[in-house]
């Protein structure tokens, strides 16, 4: 499905070498999505990640080209956005379009705050405060928690 998703080059993405550095697998903050089948349509990954302090890292998000638009893409950032609130963490941070995580309350985090282990836009470089001031201490190069 994720092959489907974003082509072959998904494992040159930036977000990847975070993950393979040692970010840990948060499989009660993730979310999937299943058809009548039980066949995987759509991903929400979390995990545990810091920089200057413990934070959560999302991706990779995925619908089945054949299942989007269809409001699952949203659906599966809102609900894994709720777990890792209903956690107590700090913040969610992750390399997208602003324009789709905008209406999730992500923001463009402020420039020279964070960085990754490669180059990343910017402009796609997203976090959301799971409460107020949640990031004020995060900074540097995203690596394992
Ligand atoms: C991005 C993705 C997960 C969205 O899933 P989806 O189920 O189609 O999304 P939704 O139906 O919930 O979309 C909701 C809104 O986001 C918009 N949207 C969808 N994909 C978008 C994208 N890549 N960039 C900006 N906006 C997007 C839709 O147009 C829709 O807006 P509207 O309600 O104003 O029409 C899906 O397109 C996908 O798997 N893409 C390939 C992998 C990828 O790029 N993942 C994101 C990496 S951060």
């Amino acid at each position: 499905m994720l092959d489907a998703a974003f082509g072959p080059g998904r494992f040159a993405k930036t977000s990847e070498r975070v993950r393979e550095r040692g970010a840990m697998a948060e499989p009660s903050l993730s979310r999937v999505a299943l058809d009548d089948h039980n066949e995987v349509v759509g991903v929400c990954r979390i995990w545990s990640v810091s920089a200057g302090q413990p934070f959560y890292f999302l991706g990779p998000l995925a619908v089945d080209p054949k299942a989007q638009l269809a409001g699952l893409g949203l659906t599966l950032v809102r609900e894994a956005v709720a777990a890792c609130r209903a956690k107590g963490g700090n913040g969610i941070v992750l390399v997208g379009a602003e324009r789709f995580f905008r209406p999730l309350g992500f923001s463009v985090a402020p420039p020279g705050t964070l960085s990754l282990p490669g180059a990343v836009d910017p402009a796609r470089l997203l976090w959301l405060e799971l409460r107020r001031g949640g990031l004020s201490n995060a900074r540097g190069e995203i690596g394992p928690p």
